[in-house]
């Protein structure tokens, strides 16, 4: 597959976006001619940010990146990939933690969808400690997120837990 007919997807929950998240999607970004951010629906879990909040995030801070599109799904990835005709699923991976968990979903979903293709990314060394879950503890009680997600998200936090500026 050659880099210029690549429609790349960059799936997760983003709830919400952090500064890891977005390194990778730049990333992508740069070596692909179309990236689709894919936000999961997923009914069984109560997330913080509804998903057009989440959608509406990543579109704020991916809006410097002009071939970047932010779309939703709920079901299957590889369903969704086929849908909008996209070949390759980016991802990042942070620690060896995450691996089997990664490794075990790029597994299934070659199996489901051989034509398409899962590509790891090495998060940057600053976020590989980073996760959602553990920036919306870090905000809750009051702590700084700053250095962590992008600035309209720090905002977004803040009012979600009404810590205003
Ligand atoms: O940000 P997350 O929560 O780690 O992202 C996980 C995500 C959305 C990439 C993963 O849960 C996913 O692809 N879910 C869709 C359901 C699916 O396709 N499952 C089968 C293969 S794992």
């Amino acid at each position: 597959m050659e880099a210029q007919h690549v429609k790349a997807i960059c799936p997760g929950s983003f709830d919400p976006i952090t500064n890891g998240h977005l390194d990778i999607i730049e990333r992508a970004a740069q070596l692909f001619p179309r990236v689709i951010v894919a936000v999961l629906e997923n009914p069984n879990k109560k997330p913080l940010f509804s998903l057009m909040e989440r959608v509406d995030l990543i579109g704020q801070v991916t809006a410097h990146l002009s071939n970047i599109e932010v779309s939703c799904f709920s079901g299957l990835l590889v369903d969704f990939a086929r849908r909008v005709e996209g070949n390759l699923i980016v991802k990042g991976l942070r620690a060896i933690s995450d691996f089997e968990i990664e490794f075990q979903m790029a597994l299934s979903n070659k199996k489901m969808a051989p034509e398409i293709e899962t590509m790891f990314m090495m998060t940057k060394n600053e976020y590989s400690f980073l996760s959602s879950s553990m920036i919306k503890e870090i905000a809750h009680f009051g702590g700084a997120v700053h250095d962590l997600v992008p600035p309209q998200v720090e905002k977004a936090l803040a009012l979600k837990f009404e810590h205003y500026f």
